[in-house]
């Protein structure tokens, strides 16, 4: 697969969805004289996860998406991590139309380009620190892995503070320990985007604050985050702020973080003139 957005392809967005419907319809009709049957044949209940949703992501955007729940927030960065795919529109990763893909195709695109991170985890137990960090790269197959790959992944260990702890399992770490594996693995393919549900749902308030402090070094050093979260003091850490409502977006613009900066420099402009 050729996909290959960079931030060279001038003011052009890295995502970008368009129209973007979800529908889930679950149940069907029962057959035979069961419990259910007085409710009539059709059995069948539609939910209607994203109602037609558009919008662009740039190359170094840090994006908190927020909104109550069941408004949509995960169906959305479910979409945009290529896990699940749009009932219609469009979804495009750089200039390549992926919302067709077969499964094939969307895991490649998963496993090279995107980086997850979850609020439960999602380590594998009987793995060590290390061998959960280089999971992506046994996805990708090939055998064994290279001698830089596991120089990496070592590295990256380090990165995150466990350098410690590369033969340990998931079960020896603390909370926060186990995110900031499951932050290194999301970074050993060096994606373009990084995606995060709630990453810090199941930690304290302290250890919340050093995961949003890595993140907040990773978006500095240019990685693209799109993370979803319903505490403000976790999206104020963002650049912009979308919010959802009954799958739709119905605020999308910059946080009061970016807002009170681009204020305090027009403040320090206007004293300059003066
Ligand atoms: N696999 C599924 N099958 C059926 N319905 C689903 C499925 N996944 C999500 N939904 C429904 O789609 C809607 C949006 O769900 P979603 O998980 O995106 O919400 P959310 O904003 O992430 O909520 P929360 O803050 O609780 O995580 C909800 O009504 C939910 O019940
Ligand atoms: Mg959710």
């Amino acid at each position: 697969m050729d996909f290959r957005p960079t931030p060279s392809q001038g003011g052009k967005p890295l995502v970008s969805i368009v129209d973007v419907r979800k529908t889930y319809v679950m149940g069907h009709a029962p057959s035979g004289g069961g419990l259910f049957r007085r409710r009539g044949p059709s059995q069948t209940v539609t939910v209607h996860a994203l109602r037609g949703v558009s919008v662009d992501f740039h190359p170094g955007e840090y994006v908190a998406i927020m909104g109550a729940s069941g408004s949509g927030k995960s169906t959305m960065l479910n979409l945009l991590g290529c896990l699940d795919r749009p009932s219609s529109g469009q979804y495009f990763l750089g200039d390549r139309d992926v919302s067709r893909l077969d499964d094939d195709e969307l895991s490649e695109v998963r496993s090279r380009y995107l980086g997850f991170i979850f609020q439960s985890y999602n380590l594998i137990q009987q793995y060590t620190v290390l061998e959960n960090i280089q999971l992506p790269l046994t996805y990708q197959g090939g055998g064994e892995l290279s001698p830089e790959a596991v120089e990496r992944s070592v590295e990256l260990a380090k990165m995150v503070g466990l350098a410690e702890r590369l033969d340990h399992r998931p079960t020896q770490l603390s909370g926060g320990q186990q995110q900031r594996v499951a932050i290194a693995r999301s970074l050993i393919n060096d994606p373009y985007i990084i995606l995060a549900d709630e990453a810090t749902g199941n930690l304290d308030t302290k250890t919340s604050h050093e995961i949003m402090d890595m993140l907040q070094r990773l978006n500095d050093s240019g990685k693209t985050i799109i993370m979803v979260t319903h505490e403000d003091d976790i999206a104020e850490h963002a650049k912009r702020i979308i919010r959802m409502r009954d799958g739709q977006i119905i605020e999308d613009g910059p946080s009061p973080r970016m807002l009170a900066a681009a204020a305090a420099a027009e403040e320090s402009a206007a004293a300059v003139e003066a």
